[in-house]
Formats: structure tokens, sequence, C-alpha cells
């Protein structure tokens, strides 16, 4: 079910909303009257993203990017819905937020090379398309981190981490996540040229941290522990999952193989600074919201989006879709202090709780 519609206009600040920004979108309404996606005294747009497990989506990329929206136009609403991985119910709800009369949607596939026919419902409608975070071909708008690099940069990790030799398990993305292809390709491109030997190599449909354990246990029946040399997990939650299992299997926590990850999630760099992971990925979402955010609203208002975004990204075209592409950022257990809690995507407390408290002592990190 759809979370309810949230007024953004009227979360209680309506005094501090300047006469200026108020004339400013009159001003681009009245410019742009008629125009298909603009011209809406009240535009709404649509924050569509796939799943809730993963913690970003919820604890970052919808807060930053109503924030945003709010800041950015004081009379536009959002409305947002997760999918809960389900490619139905994300088509439902892309039907719903247009019988809402959204003239934007953001949108975060579940299935990227499926969703062509959500673009025509909303093109249909005269509603523009933003595909967040992972690529619809068919979308006006592309916005996502250098995925190929991500993958790049776990594999360098691990393949380091390991001294170039030894066993691996790879565990993958959601194959119908296009991001999950792109990983995948980027790991390979290293893994494959390196002396590392893959052991096996799983595609988990949902990213669930729950099938990546069932995963590696599976494993622990077919393989000793210590042939597992290292694990290319594509995310934290697969790097959870892959922890609880060998751990669960009988490895001591100080003696886990190298482990990758991506998102940055607190419970990974908690992992990174007790040694029980080696690596994340940190995509500094702020960039990706923000920017979200401004194409949505400039394209809500029927103004020019920007061909470099107030966060300083220049347009570029990625399979023919106009694209802003991010840089992602490699976390080991040395620069925790400098980049996540540098950039204040957390705090010292967010991160040394309670056991953690004496590793985050050890990296210099109160
Ligand atoms: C990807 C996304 C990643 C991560 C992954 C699941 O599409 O780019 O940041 O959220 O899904 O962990």
């Amino acid at each position: 079910m759809p979370r309810p519609t949230l007024r953004l206009a009227a979360v209680g600040v309506a005094f501090l909303i300047s006469a200026g920004a108020l004339s400013a979108c009159g001003a681009n309404d009245a410019q742009s009257g008629g125009d298909s996606a603009g011209g809406n005294d009240n535009p709404t747009i649509a924050l569509l993203l796939p799943e809730s497990k993963t913690t970003r989506y919820e604890a970052f990329d919808r807060p930053l990017f109503e924030k945003k929206v709010a800041e950015l136009c004081a009379d536009c609403n959002v409305v947002y819905y997760t999918a809960d991985q389900d490619e139905a119910k994300q088509s439902q709800q892309v039907d719903t937020a247009i019988s809402e009369g959204a003239n934007v949607l953001v949108l975060d596939p579940v299935n990227g090379a499926g969703a062509g026919g959500m673009v025509q419902s909303a093109h249909d409608a005269d509603a523009k398309v933003i595909a967040y975070d992972r690529l619809i071909k068919e979308a006006d708008y592309y916005m996502s981190f250098d995925n190929e690099t991500v993958g790049k940069m776990q594999a360098e990790a691990l393949v380091e981490a390991m001294g170039d030799k030894g066993n691996i398990l790879m565990l993958n993305g959601a194959p119908s996540d296009p991001n999950a292809a792109q990983f995948k390709a980027g790991a390979h491109s290293v893994l494959d040229k390196s002396n590392v030997k893959i052991l096996e190599e799983y595609d988990n449909p949902d990213w669930s941290p729950e099938n990546a354990q069932t995963f590696v246990t599976d494993m622990l029946s077919k393989y000793d522990a210590d042939q597992i040399n290292g694990v290319y997990a594509a995310n934290d939650g697969q790097a959870g999952g892959v922890v609880a299992a060998l751990t669960g299997g009988g490895v001591a926590a100080d003696a886990l193989p190298p482990i990758t990850g991506q998102d940055a999630e607190v419970a990974a760099i908690q992992r990174i600074l007790a040694g029980e992971q080696s690596m994340t990925i940190y995509k500094p979402i702020p960039i990706e919201a923000d920017t979200a955010a401004e194409v949505a609203v400039a394209l809500a208002k029927g103004d020019d989006v920007p061909t470099k975004s107030a966060t300083g990204i220049e347009q570029s075209d990625y399979e023919d879709v106009t694209s802003y592409i991010f840089t992602p950022i490699v976390v080991t257990k040395d620069n925790v202090k400098d980049t996540v809690i540098a950039d204040g995507f957390y705090t010292a407390a967010d991160i040394c709780t309670g056991e953690y408290a004496k590793a985050c002592q050890a990296a210099g990190i109160s």
C-alpha cells in the first residue's frame, strides 16, 4: 500500500516560506503554462524505491530526497512508495502515482529491463521519468554511481586482501537489477585476470541477507571452511549473511576471510572496524538524492534541467539516456574516519555503540 501523501508545504513550516520563494514558484508556473510536465500549481513528484531491506533507501534516499524537494519547491508534493522487491507491485504504484497527478516519477526499478512499460504509462500521461540509481533505457533521465567501477573496486580490494591467491565464493545481486550485472561485470574483469579462483558463484534473486546466509551455509556442507579464503559479496546486506553463515559454521569471528560489501551500512562499518569485513563501497547518497530532487523539481515546474547539477556533476550520455554519474569510494578500516565520518554520513556515536567502542578507539574514532 502506498504511504500517505506527504504534503511538504504543510510540514509546519509555512511561516518559514519566504515571499520570494513563493513568487519564484509562481513565476515558473506562469512561464511554463501548458507545458506537458510543468505548469502545475502544485506539482506532484513520485519517489518509487525498490525495497527496504537495504537500509539506504529508508535511511537516506527517501528523507534526503524529500528534504531537498521541500527546499527547492515549497509547493511541490512528494508521494512515496516502496515496492518491497515486487515488480508487479511497483507497476501498480506507478499507475497510482500517475492517477494521483504525479507529473514526474523518480523511479528506482525492481526490474530495470522490464520497466519500459511503466515509462510508457508515465509518458502517456505527459509525466517525465527519472531512472534513479538503476538504468531504465526508456527513461528521460538517469542518475547513478559508476557501477562497473564499484565492482572493480570490490574485486581489487579482495584480491589484494587475499594476496592474489586462494578460493572465493562470489555472491552477486539480483539479476533483475541492472546495477547487479554491472557490479558483476566490473568484478569479473578483475577476478578473471587474477590468481584467485571462484569456487561457486550465486546470483541472489532479491539481494537478501537471508539468501546469502543460506547459500554460504550450503557451501559449508560442500567445502571445508578453510577452503574458502575470501568472499565477494556485492553488498553489505549479503556480507552480513555471509558472516552469520561462516560464524554459524564454526569460523571464529577473528578468523574470518576477507569479505567485501557495498553501501557503507552502519553494521558493515562496525564489522570493518572489528575486522570481520574487509571493505565496503561508500556511495555518498546526498549527491544522488539532491541531484534527483533538483532535476525532478525543474521538470515538475517546467524549468530547464541543469546541464551541470548544483552538486557539480556534468550531464553525460549513458546508453543514450541523459545522465548524471557519481563516483563511488572504497572504505576500509584505514579511512572510515576520513570518509563516512568526515562527511557527516555517520557520527561516531552511530558507529561506536556497545561492543564496537573499543574498535572505534583503536581506529581513532571518537
Ligand atoms: C543496488 C544499489 C546498491 C544497493 C543494492 C542493494 O541497485 O545501487 O546501492 O542498494 O542495490 O544493496
